[in-house]
Order: C-alpha cells, then structure tokens, then sequence
C-alpha cells in the first residue's frame, strides 16, 4: 500500500509542513517539476531521497518561462498520474500551487540572470526563459527553504544557470545535478515527447547518436569545429531543423575551439514537426 501524498496549495500549508519536518531534525530535498513526470523526473526523486529524509516535489507549470506562442497552454499536465507514481516513491509532500499563489495580482519583480544564462543557446531561441526559470525556482527555494535541490543535467544550461543564481544571491540550498535518463534508444525523457508522431519518435534519437559522435571525435583529437559541422549535417538529414549544436565549456558554457579550452559540453536543440527536443552530452 502507498498513501497519497499531501498537497498543499498555499504557502502557509507549504511552510506548517515544512517546519513540522524542521522540527524533527530532518533534512529536505526538493525538485522542482511541472508535471507530467517520468523516470527521468523519478530518478531526481530517488537522487534526493539520498540526500535528505524528507522530498518535496513541487508540480507547477510556470507560465513566466513561455513566450506567448509557445506551448504553455497544451503543456501535459497529469496530476492525478503524477500523484500516484510520486506515492510509489514514498513522497509524501507535493506542492502544487495555483497561479495566484506563485503570481498574485500586482506581482512585480522578475530575475535576471546572466553569465551562462546569456550564453546564446536556450537564450538565443527562448529569451524569457531563464528569466521565468529563475524567478519561480528562487520563489520555490524561498517557500520551502530545501537544503538540497536537484535539477537534472537534461537542461544542462538551466542546471548551470539555476546553480550560479543559488550562489549569486547567497541562497542556501545545495544545488545538485542528476544525470539525464534516456531511452533504450539513447532518446532523452522530456514530457514533450509525447508531442511526436510515430515517424519522428523514430528520428529523434539521432540527435544523441550525433552527441556521441562529436564526443568520440573530439576525444580523438578531430578539430572541434569540423566535428560540429558534420554533426549539423548529420541532424538536419534525419529531418531536423537544428536551433544549435555547440561545443561549450561546461561551466561557463563559453564557446571552446579545442579541448585545452577547458571540459566541454556539448550541447544541441532541434525541432521535428512542431516539437523541439534539447540534450546535450560531457566530452
Ligand atoms: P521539467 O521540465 O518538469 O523538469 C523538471 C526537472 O526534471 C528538471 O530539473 C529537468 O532537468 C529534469 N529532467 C527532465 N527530463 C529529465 C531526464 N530525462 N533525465 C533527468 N532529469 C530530467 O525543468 C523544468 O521542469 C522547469 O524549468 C522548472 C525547473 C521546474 C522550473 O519551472
């Protein structure tokens, strides 16, 4: 038998649960998530439950990180499912909060990250992203005051962007990254696979067979830049039109043009159809 977890829905529900573990000595974890959860967002479950006696998952989807044309209002969302596989996982706290809660009318203040958050990747193709991203994780740090938060390595400039604004602004809460689950296929999970049809389900794993590609060739000593090129050429073939594929330093995520720049990420984003897929990869 597993029990439901609790829901809380307002930040004094969120807090009097918080404190009650606080009070018992225990460490929390949270991940943040917006919902329709699979094994990649289970795999930060057990990361954290590693790490702390208490996890909370907080399922929120946050308007402040779409742009108007992009998906926010056909974004997955499946809380019944998602309480359920969470229950599997002995969660027993879910935050959940309704937009006027995270966002009350004559909301006012937005972050603005920069450093890796202007790197020209996700920014590039998404420019209020990160600023969305930041402003609901730190409300999210802030209302459940975690030590340990954990964010998988699948949005790797997210990971690198959220990590430097916990430290920038003196938050304290241990940012941790989880390495990315994939498919049999070597298909990233996201929640917007479900967006692909059959055939493009068939062609997306190319993009982590490209990844692999460039890896080995640069591993070999092959010039980064050649590297790249075939690797473009490689993903517009199999049908993709390619947003990037980058060879960065993983930290800084600043462009390298050979690998005594420093350890490299690389790092990709395409659209098939109407869906667009990200992954990336260490050297
Ligand atoms: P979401 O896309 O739901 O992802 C929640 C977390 O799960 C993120 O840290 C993401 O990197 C991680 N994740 C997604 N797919 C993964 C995979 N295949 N393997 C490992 N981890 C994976 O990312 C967001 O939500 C939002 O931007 C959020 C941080 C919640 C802020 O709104």
């Amino acid at each position: 038998m597993t029990n439901r977890p609790t829901v809380a829905r307002t930040i004094s529900t969120l807090r009097r649960s918080i404190q009650a573990y606080r009070d018992q000595g225990e460490r929390i974890a949270l991940v943040p998530t917006m919902g329709a959860l699979h094994r990649g967002h289970v795999a930060l479950v057990r990361a954290a439950r590693r790490r702390a006696e208490r996890v909370v998952v907080s399922i929120f989807v946050n308007p402040a990180q779409f742009a108007p044309h992009e998906d926010f209002g056909s974004y997955p969302r499946t809380f019944d499912t998602d309480l359920k596989a969470l229950a599997e996982e002995q969660v027993e706290l879910v935050w959940a909060p309704p937009p006027a809660v995270m966002y009350p009318d004559g909301f006012a203040t937005r972050i603005a990250p920069e450093g890796a958050a202007l790197a020209g990747l996700e920014d590039k193709f998404r420019p209020h992203f990160f600023g969305g991203v930041c402003t609901v994780v730190a409300k999210l740090f802030t209302q459940a005051m975690p030590d340990v938060a954990l964010f998988g390595q699948k949005d790797y400039q997210q990971l690198r962007v959220v990590t430097q604004m916990a430290s920038d602004l003196d938050l304290p809460v241990k940012v941790i990254g989880v390495p990315t689950v994939r498919e049999k296929d070597g298909l990233a999970l996201s929640s917007r696979n479900v967006y692909l049809s059959a055939p493009e389900r068939a062609a997306a794993p190319v993009l982590h067979r490209v990844l692999r590609a460039c890896a080995t060739g640069i591993r070999a000593k092959e010039p980064v830049g050649a590297v790249i090129a075939a690797g473009r050429k490689e993903i517009a073939k199999a049908g993709f039109a390619l947003d990037y594929l980058e060879a960065r330093h993983a930290l800084t995520l600043a462009p390298v043009t050979s690998r005594n720049d420093g350890p490299i990420r690389l790092l990709v984003a395409a659209k098939i159809g109407k869906t667009r897929l990200i992954d990336n990869l260490a050297v």
